[in-house]
Formats: C-alpha cells, sequence, structure tokens
C-alpha cells in the first residue's frame, strides 16, 4: 500500500477530508509550527507527527522523516519545497491552493480574487515544482464569487471545494502510482 505524508503549517482541514479517504495510507504528518492544528488532529488519529522548525536547511531536515513515503501532500504548507526534497520526490508531490491557476498565485488567492472583483475563483491541485504555485494542475473546482462575498465567506465556500476534489486528485495520483505511469 503507498504511504503518504501530509505537510502542513494550519489547521489542518484539508488534511481532515484526505483522512476521510486514505486512513490507511497517511503514514505521517510534519509541520514547521509547533502549535499547529494539523498535528492535533493527527494525533487524535493515531498518526506519526513530525515538527520540523524552518531555516535553509528545512527540505533536508524534512526529506530525513520520509523513508518509506510514496507520496507527499502539502496541505496548507506556507514554506516552499527545495531540494534535495524536491529531487527525491520527482512528480510526488502535491498542494492544493486557493484559486484557478495560473490566477492568483502567492498567499491569500481568495483575496486577490476579490481585490480583481473577479466572477469566478476557485481551488487546484497541481505537483509541485521549484516554482510558486507552477506546477503542472491535475484537478481544479471552480467557485463562483458572490456580490456579498468577504473573504472570510469567499475562502469558506473555496474550502469547501478544496476537500471535495483534494481527495479526488490524490485517488487519481495514486492511481498512476500503483499503474507504474
Ligand atoms: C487552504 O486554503 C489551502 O488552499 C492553502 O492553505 C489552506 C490550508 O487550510 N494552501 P487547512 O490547513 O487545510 O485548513
Amino acid at each position: 500500500m503507498p504511504k503518504i505524508a501530509v505537510l502542513g503549517s494550519g489547521t489542518g482541514s484539508n488534511f481532515q477530508a484526505l483522512l476521510g479517504e486514505f486512513g490507511d495510507e497517511i503514514a505521517l504528518v510534519v509541520s514547521d509550527q509547533p502549535d499547529a492544528g494539523i498535528l492535533g488532529k493527527a494525533e487524535a488519529a493515531g498518526i506519526s507527527t513530525v515538527v520540523e522548525e524552518g531555516g535553509h536547511d528545512l527540505s533536508a531536515r524534512i526529506l530525513k522523516h520520509l523513508e518509506g513515503i510514496d507520496l507527499i501532500c502539502l496541505a496548507g504548507f506556507m514554506r516552499l519545497v527545495k531540494d534535495p526534497l524536491l529531487s527525491a520526490f520527482p512528480n510526488l508531490i502535491l498542494n492544493i491552493h486557493p484559486s484557478l491557476l495560473p490566477k492568483y498565485p502567492g498567499k491569500a488567492a481568495w483575496e486577490q480574487a476579490l481585490a480583481d472583483e473577479a466572477e469566478m475563483t476557485g481551488c487546484t491541485v497541481h505537483y509541485v515544482d521549484a516554482g510558486v504555485d507552477t506546477g503542472e494542475v491535475i484537478m481544479q473546482e471552480e467557485v463562483a464569487i458572490l456580490s456579498d462575498d468577504t473573504s472570510e465567506t469567499l475562502h469558506a465556500r473555496i474550502q469547501l471545494a478544496e476537500h471535495r476534489i483534494y481527495p479526488e486528485a490524490v485517488r487519481l495520483v495514486l492511481g498512476k502510482i500503483r499503474g507504474g505511469a
């Protein structure tokens, strides 16, 4: 059975959504924030956790914990993934981003969409490469922006879409891994 590591810095709602479907596969949660909600959620589920705080060698330190891991899912991980971690998992690191990439990469993408007076935004699951939110898109879901949306209401609706497409995208990628594609 493929083993998944989830990396997150925040509340871990996407982790929770993945756990619903991949409880047997998720073997490890890594956070750079010792008080991140994702750690408590992992511990409650009986999943091993590791904290590695920032620093220039963060990717190397994280990599040391990933023996036996086949797929990495970033779920609100607020650090750039760099070598040697990146090259150790070619096309095997996924991220969820709260916009329809390539629109609105970077931080608080839903606020960028609101500031842009866009009518539509959404979320994207993509492969992670060396850029910021530039990797190949795997799956997207559109979310309409309502005239009375605030930053909070829009982000909450995008997150509901995230929780739908992230497990679906992971299922797709695991199928490719199992099929040797
Ligand atoms: C999500 O909105 C995701 O798109 C972004 O960070 C947030 C993480 O939320 N990358 P959570 O920790 O999964 O609740």
